[in-house]
């Protein structure tokens, strides 16, 4: 944390035009880096990573949803953990007419791939995510896993098997494989470890203009020491604040 006691604004809440889908688009740019990591969670006034009913869409907003595709609309891989995707329900990564040439000129698949870390390989294999994907998504998981669980994954997904899955391991899986754009979608486990490696460059966060209670929201064990990150800006639509930030390297 900085030290400095200096404070600015009240920062304007209206004024000008509403930014068009492209210019909230174009202030998640993806830097020219050899692995770019982003975060995407949107939080409550008290913290909560969810709402009463244990999913982070109750306590989200069409404002939030914006920023969520515009954040991960240029990504190689949305990047998420087996809890998001079996309480989540995550539907397919389909893609979207408006981005196939964009995409196609920066050398990217027309969708980015979805990736799900799972050691127990307990997923909700009947979901469409699985078949009706773009590309074909990927779960990364033990070389340990249970061999029935690895063939029925195998039959869903391309499987990436390591020894441990450590989160440098499973971000240096993604570049091997050409996509270094990364967004974690959460959830807050693998949010948790991904930082506590070090490896997340940018966070973007929204906070709800709610309360709603911590108590379906999965507690993560403390870090080390904080990890600090700098503001580099803040959207506001529906109440709700939406802010980039960047690591302190
Ligand atoms: N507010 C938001 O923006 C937001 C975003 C995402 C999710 N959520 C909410 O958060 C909740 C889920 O979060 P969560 O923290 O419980 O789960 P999570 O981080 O999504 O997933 C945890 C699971 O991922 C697997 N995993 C992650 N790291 C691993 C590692 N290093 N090695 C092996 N396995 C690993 C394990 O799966 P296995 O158990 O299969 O082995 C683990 O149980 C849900 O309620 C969801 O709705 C909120």
């Amino acid at each position: 944390m900085s030290d400095a006691e200096d404070v600015y604004g009240p920062l304007p809440l209206t004024g000008g035009d509403p930014l068009t889908g492209e210019e909230v688009a174009a202030a998640y740019p993806w830097p020219d880096a050899r692995v770019w990591v982003r975060a995407m969670m949107v939080t409550t006034l008290d913290g909560a990573a969810t709402g009463p009913d244990g999913l982070s869409g109750s306590v989200s907003s069409p404002a939030d949803q914006l920023v969520f595709n515009a954040v991960r609309r240029h990504a190689d891989a949305v990047l998420i953990g087996a809890g998001t995707m079996r309480a989540e329900q995550y539907t397919p990564m389909r893609a979207k007419p408006a981005d196939t040439a964009s995409r196609a000129a920066s050398g990217q698949a027309p969708a980015p791939v979805i990736v799900v870390v799972s050691a127990s390989l307990n997923l909700p294999w009947d979901l469409p995510v699985w078949r009706e994907s773009a590309v074909r998504p990927l779960v990364v998981t033990s070389t340990h896993a249970d061999r029935s669980q690895l063939a029925i994954a195998g039959e869903h997904a391309t499987v990436v098997a390591m020894d441990d899955i450590t989160p440098t391991a499973i971000v240096d899986a993604l570049v091997d494989r050409d996509l270094p754009r990364i967004v974690c979608e959460g959830g807050p486990r693998l949010l948790r470890d991904l930082v506590g490696a070090g490896l997340v460059d940018e966070a973007d966060i929204t906070v709800s203009p709610v309360f709603a209670g911590t108590a379906t929201s999965p507690p993560t064990p403390a870090l080390a020491q904080v990890n600090s990150f700098k503001l580099a800006h803040v959207l506001q639509g529906d109440g709700a604040l939406m802010m980039r930030y960047l690591a302190v390297r």
